[in-house]
């Protein structure tokens, strides 16, 4: 059945068969390790399926059309190309077409298995998207070095902010029933670069720290071994005193220090190639260092003192922000960690959220990126759709990601983008020696058949390791190899379903908060419209913190004059955000408190604007619809009418949130609606 559960790696029958079979005809792979086994059957897998044929496996190539795959040591015929692999590092693959004893091959050749491994998975991809094997020249090495899921998942299988079921880790069955699930997880993972996850939930339980846990986590990281997929845990900071019975966590107490040195010591015994910890401290309620009058780095650099032994990392999460809200949110991260800069030991990582509020639909580049020089910075992507309508409505992040990734931060002049800083380019000269590079997202998965909770969210999934991977690919090209993969090899299909992708996640941010507003969505659980959300036990819990409305105008004053938030900026950019008509306008009310009758860029006063926004917003979605049922019976009927009803309850949402949003921001504008615009249900 086409439930979704083979992802992108459906291997169905590919309508160009032809053209690929001379290309696959043996296959030479070793197979005397966990890794070489996994790429092996992968290759047998895929090309079976794709080609419809059965590959001979053998010792050597004997006849035209074979793939040879390895790594000088593992292979003979590899070691004898004499290619270039020691600059490949662990994880990079050549693709060559070559000749071998007088016979046309192609071969797949890394440094170390797991290179092997996913250029395995990159030559799939090329059958599967129907491009040429003629020819090939490709290299490949990985931009960034950690690239990582964060699941958010607790250990009674609730996942926070998850939308497709439980968790599918099983930990009550865990560690010795091994769901195949986890090896599906591994082999989605691997085929796009993925290499780390940390399996539990920022907001963490200290009971994934009892040896009982450590026993399941390690049954996992055994199965993700293979793949190449490390495995980290997200810590609680006062676990030494909930189940270690310390009287506290003060960091700078040696007690305290020992405890997590024997912690990270019988870990390590149980899983060898652990990664390291993972801490949300002093936000949201969380314990942390503050709590005894100590830094941010005091506190990391008493894990990374723990785990440094082992190799191990500490990725410190720079979402923080006080309880009582004297100022501005926008700027706490960077006032808290700004002058940590250079202080933290050098196997520390500091994790920053893409933008300075939380995951929204559209926000500004967070302003640490490129002001940090010091310090290793981690994205942190959000893949599940908290503020973006949870699973069902249609939003492809490929864009959000990418307009991230080029903003430009211009701390060291223009073309200093945030893609940069994540790759270690930009401070090359100022980080620590050896520091790494990475990228985090928040996972999307859970125990649904499809995975991610809808067919359209695994594309955002894809998205994530593909950009991980490789931070300055286009999202359109991505959701062209996405569509092709996962529905059809077929232009007519592929097409129109990457223009409904492209628009969509745009969408989203009209009819949901247009022209730079945020956090508008009902409180606490963030789903639909609730931009009249005031009293709430903070400030910043509250929708009228954010968008100010009154008679007088909308937005949130982040000037000079205001809360100053655009100062934390690279002056360039600083002058920019500064200036109402320089500012972008899809930042307008982020940072300007504008009136309503203020012109924007297509003439219309704002009032005139917003409206159409969300209406304009309305419309893609229905234009969705259209596009989708012009597709009936070109997808398989499965898939089709799931997708089909989202879109349906996308459009009755969207225009939710539409008329809500105009009928109460209409009760400060006091305007009448423009002409032609309906007036809300
Ligand atoms: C958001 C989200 C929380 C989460 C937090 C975080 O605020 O709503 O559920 O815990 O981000 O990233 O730590």
């Amino acid at each position: 059945a086409e439930d979704g559960y083979d992802l992108w790696l459906r291997y169905r029958p590919l309508a160009q068969a032809d053209a690929v079979r001379p290309h696959a005809t043996q296959l030479v792979a070793p197979e005397t390790t966990p890794t070489q086994s996994a790429t092996r059957a992968e290759l047998l897998r895929g090309l079976s399926g794709l080609l419809g044929t059965d590959l001979a496996v053998q010792p050597t190539a004997t006849a035209d059309g074979a793939i040879v795959v390895g790594t000088p040591a593992s292979s003979p015929a590899i070691a004898a190309l004499r290619l270039k692999t020691k600059d490949l590092g662990r994880e990079g693959y050549l693709i060559r077409s070559a000749r071998i004893d007088g016979h046309r091959a192609t071969v797949i050749a890394a440094n170390d298995d797991i290179g092997a491994l996913y250029g395995a998975f990159h030559l799939l991809r090329l059958v599967q998207t129907a491009q040429s094997l003629d020819a090939l020249d490709i290299r490949e090495v990985p931009r960034t070095q950690l690239r990582m899921l964060n699941h958010w998942d607790n250990l009674n299988r609730h996942v926070e902010r998850g939308y497709a079921g439980e968790s599918i880790w099983d930990w009550h069955k865990l560690p010795d029933y091994l769901s195949p699930r986890y090896t599906d997880y591994a082999r989605a993972n691997a085929s796009i670069g993925i290499n780390a996850t940390v399996l539990n939930n920022v907001n963490a339980s200290a009971q994934q720290l009892t040896p009982m846990y450590i026993e399941k986590a390690a049954a996992l990281a055994n199965v993700l071994r293979p793949y190449g997929i490390r495995v980290f845990l997200s810590a609680r900071f006062s676990a030494p005193v909930e189940i270690g019975g310390l009287k506290n966590a003060d960091p700078l107490d040696p007690a305290v220090k020992q405890w997590w040195k024997d912690k990270a010591d019988e870990i390590y015994k149980a899983i060898p190639d652990f990664g390291g910890f993972l801490v949300k401290a002093n936000s949201e309620g969380q314990p942390g260092p503050q709590d005894y009058g100590r830094t941010h780095a005091d506190g990391a650099n008493m894990m990374a003192d723990a785990v440094k032994p082992h190799g191990g990392k500490v990725i410190w999460r720079a979402f923080v922000y006080s309880h009582e809200t004297p100022d501005d949110r926008a700027k706490q991260a960077w006032n808290e960690f700004v002058p940590l800069d250079g202080k933290f030991r050098d196997n520390v990582m500091v994790q920053v959220k893409n933008g300075a509020i939380d995951f929204q639909p559209r926000e500004p580049f967070h302003p640490l990126f490129g002001a940090m020089p010091k310090t290793p910075l981690m994205m942190e992507f959000q893949i599940t759709k908290e503020y973006l309508g949870f699973a069902t409505h249609l939003a492809y992040l490929g864009p959000l990601f990418e307009e991230t990734l080029r903003a430009d931060t211009q701390v060291r002049g223009p073309g200093s983008t945030v893609a940069k800083v994540i790759d270690g380019s930009l401070h090359a000269g100022t980080l620590p020696k050896g520091a790494i590079t990475g990228m985090a997202g928040v996972a999307n998965i859970g125990s649904d058949r499809n995975w991610s909770g809808s067919h359209f969210d695994q594309a955002n999934w894809y998205a994530y390791g593909r950009l991980a991977w490789n931070p300055y690919l286009s999202s359109r090209d991505i959701a062209q190899e996405w569509a092709r993969m996962t529905f059809s090899s077929d232009d007519a299909v592929v097409q129109p379903i990457v223009g409904m992708m492209m628009g969509s996640r745009e969408a989203v941010v009209d009819y949901m908060t247009p022209l730079g507003l945020h956090h508008l969505m009902g409180r606490s659980h963030h789903y639909g419209p609730g931009p009249w959300v005031e009293g709430g036990p903070r400030a910043d819990w509250t929708s009228v913190y954010y968008h100010r409305a009154s008679k007088d105008g909308i937005g949130f004053d982040r000037t000079t004059h205001g809360s100053g938030a655009v100062s934390q900026y690279a002056p360039p950019v600083a002058a920019q955000f500064d200036d109402v008509k320089k500012t972008p306008e899809e930042f307008l009310l982020w940072f300007h408190h504008v009136p309503w009758d203020y012109t924007t860029k297509s003439g219309r006063p704002l009032w005139g604007e917003l409206v159409h926004r969300y209406s304009q917003g309305v419309d893609y979605v229905r234009g969705m619809r259209r596009t989708w049922d012009g597709l009936k019976g070109r997808v398989d009927d499965e898939r089709h009418a799931q997708v089909a009803t989202f879109l349906a309850i996308q459009e009755k949402e969207a225009q939710w949130w539409r008329d809500a949003s105009i009928a109460y921001f209409q009760t400060f504008a006091q305007r009448p609606l423009p002409e032609g615009e309906a007036p809300p249900a």
